[in-house]
């Protein structure tokens, strides 16, 4: 059965419309793994517009599963990384205009800045994965570059309006995923997974984990968190 991760960035977004201390990110994370979490994730994004330095030291400090860290190619997080180890970091593309992740990493197009910041990672004793299109170029690169995992963007799927191209879409989840183990990694996916969509990705062989955040705290306004991460324990399972 696939690993939860679950993303708590916008339980942050609902304090920072205030910029108080409510409701706090790690109150959520514990409330996520009463309901069965396996991995909290949290994205530290370089213009804090959720997520904040603090939130990410208390979480590394008190989740006991562990923390998934969602970081940008760049120095300064980076640093961050290293100094405060959460058990994994999975490498994103980062936009400031954008309302969230929009693509996977162009480790092609960047490769050797991925290739350094995987080996930074992965000396500093953290597991290193990369946020990827399904794409058989970019999968071959993440092979290339010394990170053990992929996250496989799900976007594209969970987006799709039609039966024929959600079918198709997912297609290109599982030929990636089979092409990914060929080559060695492991294979993780994200991104607009909700309680209609996930069933079929969650049955792609060897699909090791699931980062879901958006679906889990819009479900939590009406069920509570632990309710919500339960239904979505059960769907996965
Ligand atoms: N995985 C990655 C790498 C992401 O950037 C995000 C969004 O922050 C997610 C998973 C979760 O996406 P969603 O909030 O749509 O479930």
């Amino acid at each position: 059965m696939a690993r939860l991760g679950v993303n708590i960035d916008h339980v942050a977004t609902i304090r920072q419309a205030r910029r108080t201390y409510e409701p706090d990110p790690v109150w959520a994370a514990a409330a996520a793994e009463l309901g069965g979490a396996d991995q909290i994730t949290v994205h530290l994004r370089e213009d804090r517009r959720h997520i904040q330095d603090r939130d990410l030291e208390l979480l590394v400090k008190t989740v006991h599963s562990r923390v998934n860290l969602e970081l940008a190619v760049a120095s300064d997080v980076l640093k961050i990384a290293c100094r405060v180890k959460p058990g994994c970091c999975c490498l994103v593309p980062e936009k400031r205009q954008e309302v969230t992740t929009e693509g996977g990493l162009d480790v092609a197009g960047g490769f050797a800045k991925v290739r350094e910041a995987a080996k930074r990672l992965g000396g500093a004793g953290i597991e290193v994965s990369i946020f990827i299109d399904p794409d058989p170029r970019q999968i071959e690169a993440a092979a290339k570059s010394g990170a053990p995992f992929i996250e496989m963007h799900t976007g594209s799927y969970a987006n799709a309006r039609s039966e024929r191209e959600t079918e198709k879409r997912l297609h290109e989840l599982i030929e990636g995923a089979a092409l990914a183990r060929s080559l060695g990694l492991r294979v993780n996916a994200g991104h607009g997974l909700n309680y209609r969509n996930v069933i079929p990705v969650a049955r792609i062989e060897g699909m090791e984990e699931l980062n879901i955040g958006h679906a889990i705290v819009a479900r939590a306004i009406f069920t509570g968190l632990t309710e919500a991460v339960r239904e979505m324990k059960r769907l996965i399972s």
